[in-house]
């Protein structure tokens, strides 16, 4: 297990004299993170692809690319980001609903590893893309597993009555679809069934279906050369300090032991979060604290702006205060400036007595922090800072 060095692990120095609001990234646990990742992938089939929507941060991302992650995409915009971080070409994945012909003339053009498809009408209008740019795409067909990950209503992925994927009662007509164009190259099957699990069960079952689906396939003669297992692997956003590393080896080990692979099958993962959310926090000053009549307010200098989590999904993250030097405690809701009532970052939550001008840490804010920021109320996007012991 890492263990970071001080009491929160903060550079304290860099904390104090950056103007707030700012993401503040401890480089040693990205790496940490990293390291762990390729202990529990050596010596197997197995490419982690690193899920860029997570944090697009060039810094962040040029350092996951220098580890030999591939990359999963769902933009042109996070295209162009991969290869100006160094991602290979070959070792991208473009993900997504509805990709732009832009966005599918552009991946053709780098000949990227795989399209993962999600309908007819978009394998389709690849293969005529393709056609027109006497290219062939690669690509995986994106199937729905209807498999509930237990997680918040907004990010649950894979069960079937949302947009994404195909049906797997259709997949055998979609496959046979795909193998019949020309400009198509079917190597894989591509899942993705939610995001922040923190339940070994549905990684369990959505091997039991992929080794379903592989006996059905391989005994009519079709190969995948891939299989993709998407992302969604949680962290533990109670304990950052005494638990920051996601559990990787449960997470490896349970496809190690139940997925079982074809000759000459390799194994992709699109992770996000569980690569970067632990890294990040948001640091911010408190600019007032107020009572009204039940309750005592914190109010920061960052917002739902900066972090829109916990307003868009109730999303828990520890909050510290990095100054305050009092022993009593106090209980506060803990809020941004901007107007809207959502602006909320944690209700009834206690803190050592807080007071105008303290440093508040909201802890791992490094995945789906800086990447969804805004500019509502023509608020400045926040900026960041990187910090290493070594
Ligand atoms: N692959 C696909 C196809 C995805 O849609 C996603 C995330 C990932 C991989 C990466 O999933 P991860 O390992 O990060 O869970 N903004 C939300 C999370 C949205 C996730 C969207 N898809 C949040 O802040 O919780």
């Amino acid at each position: 297990m890492f263990q970071v060095s001080n009491q929160h692990g903060f550079a304290m120095g860099l904390v104090e004299k950056t103007p707030t609001p700012f993401y503040y990234y401890d480089m040693d646990v990205l790496h940490a993170t990293l390291a762990d990742i390729s202990r529990h992938t050596a010596g197997f089939p197995y490419h982690v692809h690193y899920a860029l929507k997570a944090n697009g941060n060039p810094f962040i991302v040029k350092e996951i690319a220098q580890y030999g992650l591939g990359a999963d995409l769902v933009s042109g915009g996070e295209l162009k980001a991969a290869l100006e971080a160094g991602f290979k070409p070959q070792d991208m994945n473009f993900s997504g609903v509805g990709k732009t012909d832009w966005e599918i003339r552009m991946g053709l053009s780098y000949d990227i590893g795989s399209f993962n498809v999600e309908s007819i009408p978009e394998l389709e209008v690849i293969n005529q893309l393709a056609d027109e740019m006497d290219k062939t795409a690669h690509i995986a067909l994106r199937i729905n597993p209807d498999i509930d990950a237990h997680t918040h209503k907004y990010i649950t992925t894979g069960t079937a009555d949302n947009k994404f994927g195909i049906n797997i009662e259709k997949l055998e007509s979609v496959i046979e679809h795909a193998l019949r164009l020309p400009n198509i190259h079917l190597c894989g099957l591509h899942f993705h069934i939610g995001s922040q699990i923190t339940e070994i069960q549905p990684y369990f079952m959505l091997c039991e279906t992929v080794n379903k689906l592989l006996d059905h396939y391989e005994a009519r003669g079709i190969h995948f050369e891939m299989i993709n297992v998407g992302g969604g692997l949680g962290i533990d956003y109670y304990h950052p300090d005494s638990h920051p590393l996601p559990d990787f080896e449960q997470y490896f080990n349970t496809f190690k032991q139940h997925l079982k692979l074809r000759p000459n099958q390799q194994l992709h993962f699109e992770l996000g979060r569980s690569i970067v959310a632990s890294c990040g926090s948001l640091i911010s000053r408190v600019t007032f604290v107020k009572e009204n009549r039940n309750k005592q307010f914190v109010i920061l200098d960052a917002g739902m702006t900066d972090l829109i989590r916990p307003a868009l999904y109730e999303a828990h993250h520890e909050i510290q205060n990095l100054t305050s030097r009092e022993t009593e405690q106090a209980t506060y809701d803990v809020v941004g400036p901007v107007c809207e009532s959502t602006d909320v970052f944690a209700h009834d939550r206690v803190l050592p007595v807080t007071r105008r001008g303290d440093l508040i840490a909201i802890r791992s804010a490094g995945a789906y922090g800086e990447s969804m920021a805004s500019t509502y109320n023509m608020r400045a996007l926040p900026h960041s800072v990187f910090h290493s012991n070594k």
